[in-house]
C-alpha cells in the first residue's frame, strides 16, 4: 500500500531508524542507521534499562535525521511511519513510540490535519521480516520460522503474512540470553554470543557433555537455564586461566545450543511438511547455527529452502520494522498508540 516507510526501533539497547522502499515484490534499503549502547553494556556487563533509555533519548532525533538524510528524502517523501511498540524494555520502547507518534502528528500534509499514517509493529514479527529485505526471491507460504534472539526463542508456522500459529518457545532463558549468561560466567564481554562463537572456533565441541533439556519432550518448547547452571558449576571446577579449556567450553556451549535449536526446528519441518524455513533474530547471525541447520535441512529434504538474513539485519534494526509494516494492515491514530513491554506473538 505504501511505497516508502520510515521504520523506528528502540526496544532494547539499540536506537535505530531506516527508510525502505517497496516496488512490486522488491524491498530496498535507502538508509539503515543503528546506534548501539553496547559499549556501555560491555562496561557494566549487561543492559541497565534506565541507562539504555537515557542514551536512546539523546540519540533518537539525530538517528532519524541521519536516516532521512542518507535516504535523500524529506518528510514529504515518507508515506508512513512504522515503530516497534513491544515487546521490550518500557523506557526504551517509549523513546521510539513517542518519537514516532510526535512525527506522525507534526508531519501532517501542509498543516492540513491529514496525519502521516502510523503503523505499530511487533518487534518479534519484525525480526522475521528481515528475510524480505533486498531478497530477490523472498519467502512464500506456508513457512516455518525460528526466532532466536536475546529475549526470545520461538517456533512459528506462518500461513500467510501476519497469519501464523505459535508452535512453541523457551520456558525460561532465550538462546541469546543463554549465550550472554554463559559468556558472563566465563568473564567474556557482552554481547556474549559472538564472543563464545569466536573462542569456540578453536575448541573441541564434544569435550564437555552439557545438558540438552527437553530434546525429547514431544513439543516445540525449549529450556536453556539448565545449560547456564551446568556452565556455572563447571567453571568453578575448571581452570579457566588455561585458554584451551575456555575454548573447549565455548565450543561445547555453542554446539549444545545450536544442536537443540536444530533438532526442534527439523521436528516441526517434518511434522508440518513445510517447503520453506526462515531464521531470524540476533542468534541467527551465528555461523555454526547457519551451516549446521543448512546441512540438516538439505539432509531432510534437499528441496526445502532455508532463508537467513545477513548478519546486520539479524540483530535489532529499523529496516526490519519498516519491512514488516509493508505487509501490515494496522494503522493507528498516534494518540491511541501505547508501548506494550510484554507483547507476545
Ligand atoms: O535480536 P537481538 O539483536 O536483540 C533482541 O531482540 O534480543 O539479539 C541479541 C542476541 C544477544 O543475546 C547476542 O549474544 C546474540 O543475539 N548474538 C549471537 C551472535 N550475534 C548476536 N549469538 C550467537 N552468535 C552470534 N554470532
Ligand atoms: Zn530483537
Amino acid at each position: 500500500m505504501y511505497k516508502t516507510i520510515l521504520g523506528i526501533e528502540t526496544s532494547c539497547d539499540e536506537t535505530a531508524a531506516a527508510v525502505l522502499q517497496k516496488g512490486g515484490d522488491k524491498i530496498k534499503i535507502l538508509s539503515n542507521i543503528v546506534s548501539s549502547s553496547a559499549l556501555l553494556q560491555t562496561k557494566y556487563g549487561g543492559i541497565i534499562p534506565e541507562q539504555a533509555a537515557r542514551e536512546q533519548l539523546k540519540v533518537i532525533i539525530p538517528v532519524v535525521k541521519e536516516a532521512l538524510e542518507q535516504a535523500n528524502l524529506k518528510r514529504e517523501g515518507i508515506d508512513a511511519i512504522a515503530v516497534t511498540y513491544g515487546p521490550g524494555l518500557i523506557g526504551s520502547l517509549l523513546v521510539g513510540v513517542e518519537t514516532a507518534k510526535t512525527l506522525a502528528l507534526v508531519w501532517d500534509e501542509q498543516s492540513s490535519g491529514i496525519l502521516k499514517p502510523l503503523i505499530p509493529v511487533n518487534h518479534l514479527l519484525g525480526h522475521f521480516y528481515a528475510n524480505w529485505i533486498e531478497n530477490p526471491t523472498p519467502p512464500s507460504f506456508p513457512l516455518l520460522g525460528l526466532l532466536v534472539s536475546g529475549g526470545h526463542t520461538d517456533l512459528v508456522l506462518f500461513k500467510d503474512h501476519m497469519d501464523y500459529e505459535y508452535l512453541g518457545g523457551t520456558r525460561d532463558d532465550a538462546a541469546g540470553e543463554c549465550f550472554d549468561k554463559c559468556a558472563r560466567l566465563l568473564g567474556l564481554p557482552y554481547p556474549g554470543g559472538p564472543e563464545i562463537s569466536k573462542l569456540g572456533e578453536n575448541g573441541d565441541p564434544k569435550l564437555f557433555n552439557l545438558p540438552k533439556p527437553m530434546m525429547a519432550s514431544g513439543d516445540y518448547d525449549f529450556s536453556f537455564s539448565g545449560l547456564k547452571t551446568a556452565v556455572a558449576n563447571l567453571s568453578s571446577q575448571l581452570n579457566l586461566e588455561n585458554p584451551q579449556v575456555k575454548r573447549d567450553l565455548c565450543a561445547s556451549i555453542e554446539e549444545t545450543i545450536t544442536e537443540t535449536l536444530i533438532r526442534k526446528t527439523l521436528k516441526a519441518a517434518k511434522q508440518f511438511n513445510v517447503g520453506q524455513i526462515m531464521l531470524a533474530g540476533g542468534v541467527a547471525a551465528n555461523q555454526k547455527l547457519k551451516t549446521k541447520l543448512q546441512e540438516a535441512v538439505t539432509k531432510l529434504n534437499p528441496d526445502i529452502e532455508l532463508y537467513i538474513p545477513p548478519p546486520h539485519l539479524c540483530t535489532d534494526n529499523g529496516a526490519m520494522i519498516a519491512a514488516a509494516a509493508f505487509f501490515s494492515k494496522k494503522i493507528i491514530h498516534p494518540l491511541e498508540l501505547q508501548a506494550d513491554p510484554s507483547l507476545g506473538l
